[in-house]
């Protein structure tokens, strides 16, 4: 199948890769063209497991990448993969959602032939409907265009295992033919697909985020109670995992959720109900629970070490969560924040994360190992669940002090303290 697809991002560019190792002809279309040319050089410019060796395999053959609309003209389907990151008030901005629909509707004008436009941004209810389909058409002139939304559910660092894994795939239309050619799409992929309207695909994809979401805020507040009452949340959500209802997965307690999803998701929906009078109080609770745990994870240190004026603080983990180098939105952020706020010295370490929060703090101690930053430390702060801190123990003992709060309960040494257990 010919496939264009809109957005050289994250999504787009995972999505792409993909749908060209399962044999469909790419094109994804980007403005930017130092990351076109870095596409179409097999350098994927972000890093993702098992996606440069899929690049490199598929580029130049059926995989393509450019700053031209002119290819969605001979496509079958356009895939819009464009972000939607928040506005001012938490609002999902959808500018380049729009500029994306005009591009490809004016790529479509006085075309006969049919195509398939389906949204793969994560969008409010109701925009593959109206925006989209109203943009595109407009631009287009009468065309034979139909609308879908496909929402993607792949994560960070395991978005490659993801795609070809998917729990469920999801396809909202209102044609049976479209919902036939997104089958054809991922045809070799073994996943239930259910078909549903446009506007349910939307709130499906906001509510699995918002629910996940809802599961960790849950954990840290039962880790909160817990804590007082010194009972270990972990044993207490095995037990309550182990409930098929309830389910195991993300109940690990800690310093709370971060990236690029979650936290703009919840907002949006939360926005989204706002804005139509409903009140959101558990979406506003989940923000509300995840915004604190960091401040209490300061409390509990200034409670072991005292007043942090001049102390050595030393952070591991910056990243907001294991296997990539994204800090957006990272519980590291607001933790070196109000350390530096009570004039700690802190000293910082993260196996890929150190470039980017350098562009945050310019100013704090980097460390290229754990020993470094631990050397001489009244504390140490765990932020990011990565796997190789589990393997520190003696690396502790360079420490002043040796005070060890956890927020991701990785550790296997002894003598630490969780943030909620
Ligand atoms: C999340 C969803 O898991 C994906 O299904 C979704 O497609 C994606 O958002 C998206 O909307 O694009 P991602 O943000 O990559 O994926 O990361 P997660 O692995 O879900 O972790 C998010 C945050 O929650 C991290 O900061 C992590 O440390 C934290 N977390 C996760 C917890 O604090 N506790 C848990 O039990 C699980």
């Amino acid at each position: 199948m010919r496939v264009c697809v809109i957005g050289g991002g994250y999504v787009g560019l995972v999505t792409g890769s993909c749908l060209a190792e399962l044999g469909h002809n790419v094109v994804i279309i980007d403005i930017d063209e130092k990351k076109v040319l870095s596409i179409n050089e097999g350098k994927p410019p972000l890093f993702e497991a098992g996606l440069e060796e899929i690049v490199k395999k598929h580029i130049g053959k059926n995989l393509s990448a450019t700053c031209s609309f002119f290819p969605v003209k001979d496509a079958e389907l356009t895939m819009i993969c464009v972000g939607t990151p928040p506005d001012n008030s938490g609002n999902a901005d959808l500018h380049y959602v729009r500029s994306a629909s005009e591009s490809v509707g004016r790529a479509l004008r006085n075309q006969d032939k049919k195509h398939y436009v389906v949204v793969k941004s994560t969008v409010p209810p109701g925009t593959t409907d109206g925006l989209v389909r109203e943009t595109v058409l407009s631009e287009a002139g009468r065309g034979n265009i139909a609308f879908g939304m496909n929402p993607e559910f792949l994560r960070e660092g395991r978005a490659v295992w993801d795609f070809f894994h998917p729990d469920r795939i999801v396809i909202g239309c209102h044609e049976q033919d479209l919902f036939d050619c997104m089958k054809r799409l991922y045809q070799g992929i073994e996943a239930p697909v259910i078909q549903v309207l446009p506007t349910e695909a939307e709130m499906i994809k906001y509510v699995s985020n918002a629910f996940l979401a809802t599961k960790i805020s849950f954990s840290n507040e039962i880790g909160n109670i817990c804590k007082r009452m010194g009972i270990d949340v972990y044993r207490v959500m095995e037990g309550v995992g182990l409930d098929r209802r309830i389910g195991k997965e993300f109940f690990n307690a800690g310093v709370g959720f971060g990236g690029s999803c979650f936290p703009k998701d919840v907002m949006a929906l939360a926005r989204f109900a706002e804005g139509m009078g409903v009140e959101p109080c558990i979406l506003k609770s989940v923000l509300s629970v995840n915004e604190d745990q960091p401040g209490k994870m300061i409390s509990l240190l200034e409670k072991r070490v005292g007043g942090l004026h001049g102390k050595r603080i030393a952070v591991l983990g910056l990243a907001f969560k294991d296997n990539t180098d994204d800090i957006r939105e990272s519980r590291a952020i607001p933790v070196i924040r109000m350390l530096r706020e009570r004039g700690a010295h802190v000293a910082a370490y993260d196996p890929l994360a150190i470039p980017a929060m350098k562009e945050v703090f310019p100013d704090i101690d980097y460390g290229t190992t754990p020993e470094a930053v631990l050397e001489g430390a009244d504390a140490c702060l765990i932020l990011t669940e990565w796997p190789e801190f589990s393997r520190l123990d003696k690396e502790f003992d360079l420490m002043n002090n040796r005070v060890i709060i956890e927020g991701r309960r990785v550790l296997k040494t002894h003598g630490y303290e969780g943030i909620c257990w």
